[in-house]
This record gives structure tokens, sequence and C-alpha cells, in this order.
């Protein structure tokens, strides 16, 4: 029996001595039920308040149950959905199953049993309704949602932006390309007061050196060939909010001077604009380039390397942090899963293995892409294995002093077949490594592969 506020049920059955049942049958315990007598009357109460149930034919009049049932889950993701058919059908149960029903009953209903099992649904709807908010609770008090990892070097970054957030202290992010650079500066951005103001991208190497400058302070018509109407910069984009400046060690000499003064005033002029603009911008600067050795060649200003650093974050890379691997490998294949509608049940610890060991000088974009393509390669339903991996991740990998054991009472051939598949294991699955190691020929090894049928 439903507490709090009750539970709402739509009954769609064309069979209205049934429906009542049903309809009764809830309201004696206290459910809010409504029945109507076909599909396209149900699509539309759907569509005009919230439901936490709903019990429909699988054969329903001028919109069937099937995608009924889409349309219910479209509106309310965790709706229960309990189809009926006339007569038991595995197959179609299964798939009812498979496309996200609770439940699949026959008719004659046991009222008890149906009840049983919204109670259930319902009960399951509170417990994920929970998880929700506090996981969004959590993202409101820490806007980290999107970082994942759980290393030390990855809490010691989480600690660092809940403690900037707050200020209006300029702030560096330096890692090698892919740690994280534009995450961390946007999680800045939404813990801190000015989440609710702009947060604003340049990346200072994406767009032509000459147009860099009226990117970032705009121009007035006329300022320059080309500039047919004038036009807002970055800065002023800003306004009350946080400016990304993304590769902060492409921008040229004048324009690190003009940066410098912004950053001194909070001011600067349109190109072509005689009137000074005043602006409350708070700056988050990245780059993988060493700034310090650039300030040694004069390549970069010294006083703006010190403007920008008021704190520092340095992304880790994901070879020195090994450990997040399966965690991040484990998102990005969910992620990935609901993008292309893959079922892919997981990853094998072999195939994992391998991950681990590889050097990721991509980092974590490199770990997303490869990912996101083993899952869309995958065969559906399948769990990710280690010839998923793309080959140039397993030649990398060294091969290990590892035991194999073989039972006794095996033939030679079996012998054979063991020792072959092992080595192809430990070799990362590159065959020149593994006939290497065996003593083999590569063609040999070719051949009985295919004859123990080994991938
Ligand atoms: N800790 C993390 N958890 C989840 N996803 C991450 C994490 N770090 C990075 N990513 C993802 O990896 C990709 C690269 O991240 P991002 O763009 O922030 O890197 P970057 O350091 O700015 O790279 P670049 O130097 O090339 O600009 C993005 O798709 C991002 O969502
Ligand atoms: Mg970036």
């Amino acid at each position: 029996m439903p507490d709090e506020s009750s539970a709402a049920v739509l009954i769609v059955d064309r069979d209205a001595s049934i429906a009542r049942g049903i309809v009764g049958y809830l309201e004696a315990r206290d459910y809010e039920a409504e029945w109507v007598d076909d599909g396209e009357k149900a699509y539309n109460l759907l569509d005009s308040r919230p439901f936490d149930a709903l019990i429909t034919e699988l054969n329903s009049h001028r919109i069937d149950g099937m995608r009924l049932m889409a349309v219910a889950k479209d509106r309310n993701p965790e709706i229960c959905v309990v189809l009926i058919t006339e007569e038991a059908d595995i197959a179609l149960a299964t798939e009812a199953m498979r496309q996200g029903a609770y439940d699949f009953q026959t008719k004659p209903l046991n009222m008890g049993k149906l009840e049983a099992v919204i109670q259930q649904a319902i009960g399951r709807q509170k417990l994920v309704l929970e998880q929700h908010e506090l996981k969004r609770r959590l993202d409101e008090q820490y806007g980290l949602g999107s970082l994942v990892g759980q290393s030390r070097q990855m809490v010691k970054i989480y600690n660092d932006v809940r403690q900037i957030a707050p200020t209006r202290a300029s702030v560096l992010i330096r890692g090698e390309t892919g740690t994280g650079k534009d995450l961390a500066a946007q999680a800045i951005h939404n813990n801190s007061p000015r989440r609710d103001g702009p947060f604003v991208k340049l990346n200072c190497a994406s767009i032509p050196e000459a147009l860099v400058e009226s990117e970032l302070f705009g121009h007035v018509a006329g300022a320059f060939t080309g500039a047919v109407s004038g036009r807002k910069g970055r800065f002023e984009l800003a306004d009350r909010g946080t400016l990304f400046l993304d590769e902060i060690g492409e921008l040229t000499a004048p324009l690190q001077a003009k940066l410098l003064r912004v950053l001194e005033h909070q001011q600067f002029e349109r190109l072509g604009d005689s009137r000074t603009m005043s602006v409350d911008v708070r700056l988050i600067a990245a780059t993988n380039r060493p700034l310090e050795q650039m300030i040694e060649t004069g390549a970069f200003r010294e006083d703006l390397y010190y403007r920008l650093r008021v704190v520092s974050i340095d992304m880790p890379a994901l070879r020195h942090r090994r450990e997040d691997i399966p965690v991040l490998a484990d998102h990005f294949i969910k992620r990935a899963r609901e993008t292309h509608h893959k079922q892919v049940s997981g990853i094998t610890r072999n195939a994992m293995d391998l991950l681990m060991r590889y050097d990721w000088p991509g980092n974590i974009r490199e770990l997303k892409n490869i990912v996101e393509g083993m899952v869309i390669m995958a065969r559906p339903g399948k769990t990710l294995d280690v010839h998923d991996v793309p080959g140039y991740l397993r030649q990398t990998a060294a091969p290990e002093v590892s035991e194999i054991r073989i039972p006794t009472g095996v033939s030679m051939k079996e012998v054979e077949r063991i020792v072959i598949e092992e080595t192809m294991k430990v070799s990362g699955y590159n065959k020149e490594v593994c006939a290497k190691t065996l003593g083999i020929g590569l063609r040999t090894l070719y051949r009985k592969l295919k004859e123990y049928d080994i991938r």
C-alpha cells in the first residue's frame, strides 16, 4: 500500500469489467487509479500529468502497448510499466522486459500479484529518486559531477577547486592535453558565486593571431578592414561571470601586455573606440606549454604569469594515476552505451589490464575515444574483451612473466593450444611478439591460431 502521497496508476484496457476490477482493487488500497479504454486517450493523459505506473494491454486500441510504454518512459523514465496479454508469450514478454517493462502478466489477472508488482516498483522508484536527489545536492554543493576519478591526485584537485572557487582570484590550470583542464575550469565557475553569470571561453590558439585582439576586447564598426559592424568582445560577454582563456601560451607579446592591463584595472577599450569600459570578470587561463621556460626565453611576460597564477592547478597525467583508469573506462562505457543505444555488458579483466598498462599520451580524451570506439564496434550484448582493444594499445603492452597451468592427462596438441593461447594473451595479442616468444615463424603461428580457433 503506498504511503505518503498516493501513487497514480493509469490503466489501459478495452474490457470495461476487467478495468473496473483493477481500479476498484487499487483504489481500495489507496492508489489513485484512472482508466481509459484506448491507447490514444492514454497518450493524451500521459502528456497532461505524471503517473507512477502504467498497466496496459499489449494490444490496446489505436496505439499498442509497446509504443505506449515508450511514450510513458519518455515522460517519466522511472515509470513502472506492466503489460497485459491474452496468452503467455515468452518471446514477447522477453522483448517487452528488454524494452523496459517492469512486468508482464497474462489474463485472467491475479490482482494480489499485480498490486505487489506495482508496490515493489514504486518502492524502487522512490529509492532511485532519492539517489537522484542526493546526487543533485552533491552536484549543487560541489559541481564536480562531471569529473570522475578517486585517486589521491584527483581528490586533491577536487579540494583545490572547492577552495578556490568562491574567491575571485585568477587561476592558471596546467596539464597535458586531454587531462581535463576545460572540465576543471567549468567546475570552478559552477562552484563560484558567479555560477549564474556567463562562462565564456576563448581558445587563443584556434583563431588567427590578427583576430585574437578583437575577439577579446571587441571592436566598433570600421575599426579594421572587414569590421562592418561593431561587436562585443569576450571580456564584455563575460561580465559578472568567468572568462576562460585556453592555450594562453599562444598570446603574442602586445596582447600579453593588454591582458595584463585588464587584469590590473578591469578596464579596456574596444578596438577603434576611445571609451574605456569596465567589467567584472574572473579569469581562468589554461596551458599545456611550460610557461616558466617561455619566461626565460622572453616568450612570455613574467609579470603576466604571476597575475595569472594567483592560484594554479596542475592536472595530473592519466599514466600517473592509473588506478583511475577502471572507473573512467566504466564511466565512458556507460556513456557510450547510452549515446549509441548499444547493449554492452561491460569489460573483461584482461581487456581492462591492457587499458591499465598503456601510457595514454592523449590522457582522458584518448581513453574516452578508445572506449567509445570499442563500444560502437562491439557486437550487441557482448562484454568488451581483449580483441576489442585497438591493436596499437596491445603492442605497447610488454609481455609479462607468468605461469601456465597445464592439467595432466591432456594430449600434446592440447598442450600446444594452451601454450599458444596463453602466450597470445601475455603478448597483448600481438602476433609478432607471440611468434618470437615461442620461437616459431609468424606464418606457423597464423596457421596454428586458425587450427585451434584462437582469436
Ligand atoms: N576527470 C574526468 N572525468 C571524466 N571525464 C573527463 C575527465 N577529465 C577529462 N575528461 C573528458 O576528457 C575529454 C578531455 O577533457 P578536456 O577537454 O577538459 O581536456 P583539456 O585538458 O582541456 O585538453 P586540451 O589540452 O586538449 O584542451 C573531455 O571529453 C572531458 O569531458
Ligand atoms: Mg582544453
